[in-house]
């Protein structure tokens, strides 16, 4: 169900900047990113169907203590490292046909001057405080080592080898001074304690808790799970724990890191989350600057432009919290809404390196499986709620099989060859025009179904309109058995316009849903429209009720079927040993 606040689908027109989460510039991208990556790029297509103006956003995510040692590890600066990932991700995403109209990095001018002045804009609203605590200190590697570069023995159970905030043996969560026999994992040494002084955001000051309570709550905008976790956070749950309430947010982190340095405190960085989402504004900034257009427009507190952040639900903190919290204190607009999607599995378990199931996007593209078979099927699984999302192959395999190749594109094969043999390239013009066709409309009456569904991102509703519509159409093909016309004809020649009718309204129906699918589908879409209509522009939605079709230029091979091998091949490539 798509949630209340969800904008109603009209055609005026509307601008929008959309964004995706930055993906961390340490790692490769793979199927679980591309649930949100294609998720948002749906989205977005569809928007941009309907002639909106969106601005899609997005940017690795550069900054923080993981890189700053990998980069070391693999013996090349942070700058190198995050310049090799960029070149990556950039590749993987378009090969998934994901549309960012700009694709940045939070290592730039522009997210430090954000960064900046955002942090400026805090401070003079008496948000920020410095205090000295107390933190684990690596004294071989002269860091301070974040929980997760701590391990020992959990306080509670004993298990070996756990991290320095959580058990993973008995789930018991404490502190990393909590920890027996502690140990860095940077150095190997035994951690020390060691005081420094922190910044922080006081997210418990009452103005900030008033503002996010309207904001999330009052204003009704969020998805439920969302708003649910949102009370429990501030402290509003019925039910549970009612200690609630916001904790002031430790934004700093001390030298060594890879990140900005924060104004006038000279050994001191912004922390990564801090900066991260200020990324999103650098990457619009960026884009402006390049075009010539205003980025206050888009970010003054008077914008009439809407915003919508995609996220996985394991970040839902730092986008309904901080964010929203950082931007109303520091003189911005504030987001629109955020918009939470679950985690993807694979046949029923978390992605795993030693089944295979952690599949890259590359290795996806490299084994010369098609992109829109997942894209395809992602929209299929995906309903814009935060429930989890399962990958189940051998269902990939069936549903791909059945609904992309044996019913969408099979309604173009069966119809395409008599208009190209038959009649020359040429559809029956009057036919094209029959408003009264039944099976148009059938299409028309349930595409603003199919666009509240997309606009509510329940792209499971999309997909489940968009098959019955076309087993409506193989029922006309098969009822009207065109096969059959065309052999009669051969005798009767008076038959042959009833048989340059029922293709033509087949050939009009598959241009409709290639239209209706095109956010899914936009590599097909593109070439049903150049190859097999001869069109010089991409279908857009308002071509539904007259397609600007009138030929059949030429039939190729829409989409080839999946077979068992090539997602065989796929899990082998992605299979680590271990050892
Ligand atoms: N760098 C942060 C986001 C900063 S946004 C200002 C981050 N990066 S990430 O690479 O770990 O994840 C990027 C996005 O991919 C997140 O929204 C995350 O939820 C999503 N996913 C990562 N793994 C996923 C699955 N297995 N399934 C679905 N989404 C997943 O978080
Ligand atoms: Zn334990």
């Amino acid at each position: 169900m798509p949630d209340q606040s969800t904008h109603p689908a009209t055609s005026a027109p509307r601008r929008i900047l959309v964004t995706s989460a930055l993906p961390y510039a340490n790692g490769a991208i793979h199927l679980g990113h591309l649930v949100e990556y294609i998720q948002t790029d749906i989205w977005v297509r569809f928007q941009r169907s309907r002639s909106h103006q969106v601005v899609y956003v997005c940017a690795d995510d550069t900054h923080g203590t993981p890189i700053m040692l990998r980069a070391e590890k693999e013996g090349i600066t942070p700058e190198a490292l995050i310049d090799r990932v960029w070149h990556e991700h950039t590749r993987d995403f378009s090969g998934f046909g994901v549309s960012f109209d700009h694709y940045y990095s939070t290592h730039s001018p522009e997210n430090r001057e954000l960064s900046e002045r955002i942090y400026q804009g805090l401070k003079a609203n008496g948000l920020i405080e410095i205090r000295r605590i107390e933190q684990m200190y690596d004294p071989v590697k002269e860091m301070f080592l974040p929980d997760r570069f701590i391990k020992g023995e959990c306080p509670k159970c004993g298990a070996q080898d756990q991290y320095g905030d959580s058990c993973e043996s008995c789930g018991a969560t404490y502190g990393p001074t909590d920890l027996k026999n502690p140990r860095s994992v940077v150095s190997g040494s035994a951690p020390v304690r060691k005081e420094s002084d922190h910044h922080f955001f006081k997210l418990s000051d009452p103005r900030c808790s008033s503002f996010l309570r309207q904001w999330a709550i009052t204003d009704n905008r969020l998805q439920p799970e969302a708003a649910n976790k949102l009370k429990e956070w501030l402290g509003d749950a019925e039910s549970g724990s009612d200690e609630g309430g916001l904790s002031d947010w430790d934004i700093s982190r001390d030298a060594p890191y890879f990140g900005f340095e924060i104004p006038s405190a000279p050994g001191k960085y912004f922390y990564v989350w801090l900066d991260a989402p200020i990324g999103y504004y650098a990457s619009l900034k960026k884009y402006c600057a390049d075009r010539g257009l205003s980025f206050d427009e888009f970010t003054a507190p008077e914008s009439k432009v809407e915003q919508y952040h995609f996220i996985g639900k394991d970040i839902l903190y730092f986008h309904t919290l901080f964010w929203p919290a950082m931007l109303k204190f520091s003189g911005f607009r504030t987001p629109t809404n955020v918009f939470a999607h679950g985690f993807l599995t694979v046949d029923g378990a978390k992605m795993s390196k030693s089944r295979g199931t952690f599949i890259t996007a590359q290795s996806y593209l490299d084994q010369k499986l098609n992109p829109e078979w997942l894209r395809y099927y992602f929209a299929a699984k995906l309903n814009g709620t935060m429930e989890d999302l399962d990958l189940n192959l051998t269902d990939f395999i069936a549903r791909i099989n059945s609904d992309l190749v044996g019913k969408y594109v099979n309604i173009a094969s069966r119809s395409a060859g008599f208009i190209t043999k038959r009649f020359n390239g040429e559809l029956d013009a009057a036919a094209l025009v029959d408003q009264q066709h039944p099976m148009h409309q059938a299409i028309m009456k349930a595409a603003p179904e199919i666009a509240s569904a997309y606009e509510g991102r329940d792209t499971a509703r999309v997909v489940r309109e968009a098959t019955a519509l076309m087993d409506l159409i193989n029922g006309y093909v098969d009822s009207e058995k065109p096969w059959e016309i065309a052999k009669q004809a051969q005798d009767n020649p008076a038959l042959m316009p009833r048989l340059h009718q029922v293709c033509t309204q087949a050939l009009r129906a598959f241009s409709q849903l290639t239209i209706l699918l095109g956010p899914i589908l936009p590599m097909t879409a593109e070439r049903v429209a150049r190859e097999v209509f001869g069109l010089e522009r991409p279908l857009a939605w308002s071509d539904l009720a007259q397609p600007p079709i009138s030929r059949v230029a030429g039939f190729s091979h829409l989409m080839t079927r999946v077979d068992r091998e090539g997602i065989d091949a796929l899990i082998a490539a992605n299979r680590e040993s271990l050892g």
